[in-house]
C-alpha cells in the first residue's frame, strides 16, 4: 500500500554514494527530502540532482538531508555524478542510494508498473524530525520536478508546525498567513500581535510570525 501523510517514513539500509546509511539515523533531528529518479545518465534526471546540489545551502538553511534514489549501481551513480557536476557546474554532496534490489523502491511504493516495470517513478518525500511523512509528490519521467517548490513547502511545514496558521494559495516567505479556523478571532487577536485581516469570518489573514 502505498504511503499517505502521517504515516512513519519505513527505515531502511542502504547502500549510496557516501556509503552505507541507515535512514533514521542519518536524518536524526533534521528533517529529510528522499527522492526517487529513474535512470542514471538520463537528461531530465542530470537536470534535477544538478539543481537540487545548486539549491544546497538553501536545505542546509532549513536543516533539511537531501537523499535521492534509483535502482542504478553504485558504480554507475559515481560515474554520472561527475557528469552532473561537470554539465551543471555543481557539486553533489548528497547521497545518492543504489537500490539495486528495489528494496527502498518497494517499502516506498516507487515502482508504478503502469508507468514502467522497473524504473522508479518520481517520487518525493519531505520527512518530518519525528519521521513522519509530510508531502509526497509524484511526477513523470518526462516532467523535472520544480526544487524551489519544495524549498517553498518546506518553508510552509516549518512555520505551520510551530503556530497555528497555513499557507494561502501561492505563497512565498514573508507574505501574509491565514490563521487557522480552531482558533477564534479572540483568541486570534491575542496570539497574533501583529494584527488580523478579517476577509471573512473563515478568512483571516495575520503577517507570518517569526
Ligand atoms: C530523463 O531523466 O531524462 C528521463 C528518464 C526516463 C524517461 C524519460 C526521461
Amino acid at each position: 500500500m502505498s504511503l499517505r501523510l502521517g504515516d512513519e517514513a519505513p527505515d531502511f539500509k542502504a547502500a549510496s554514494t557516501i556509503g552505507d546509511i541507515r535512514f533514521h539515523e542519518y536524518l536524526g533531528n533534521s528533517w529529510g527530502v528522499l527522492f526517487s529518479h529513474p535512470a542514471d545518465y538520463t537528461p531530465v534526471c542530470t537536470t534535477e540532482l544538478g539543481r537540487t546540489a545548486q539549491l544546497k545551502d538553501e536545505f542546509d538553511r532549513r536543516n533539511v538531508k537531501v537523499l535521492a534514489l534509483s535502482v542504478d549501481t553504485l558504480s554507475q551513480h559515481q560515474g554520472w555524478i561527475r557528469d552532473i557536476e561537470e554539465t551543471q557546474q555543481t557539486k553533489v554532496v548528497f547521497p545518492v542510494i543504489a537500490d539495486e534490489d528495489r528494496k527502498v523502491a518497494g517499502l516506498y511504493d516507487m515502482i508504478h508498473p503502469n508507468a514502467s516495470a522497473t524504473a522508479t517513478v518520481r517520487s518525493l518525500f519531505v520527512i518530518g524530525p519525528d519521521k513522519k511523512i509530510k508531502l509526497t509528490l509524484t511526477y513523470p519521467a518526462s516532467t523535472g520536478r520544480n526544487f524551489n517548490e519544495v524549498l517553498r513547502v518546506i518553508d510552509s511545514l516549518q512555520l505551520t508546525a510551530g503556530h497555528s496558521v497555513a499557507t494561502p494559495a501561492d505563497w512565498q516567505q514573508g507574505e501574509d498567513v491565514i490563521v487557522v479556523p480552531a482558533i477564534s478571532t479572540e483568541e486570534a487577536e491575542k496570539k497574533f500581535p501583529a494584527g488580523l485581516r478579517i476577509v471573512k469570518p473563515y478568512l483571516r489573514y495575520t503577517p507570518q510570525p517569526e
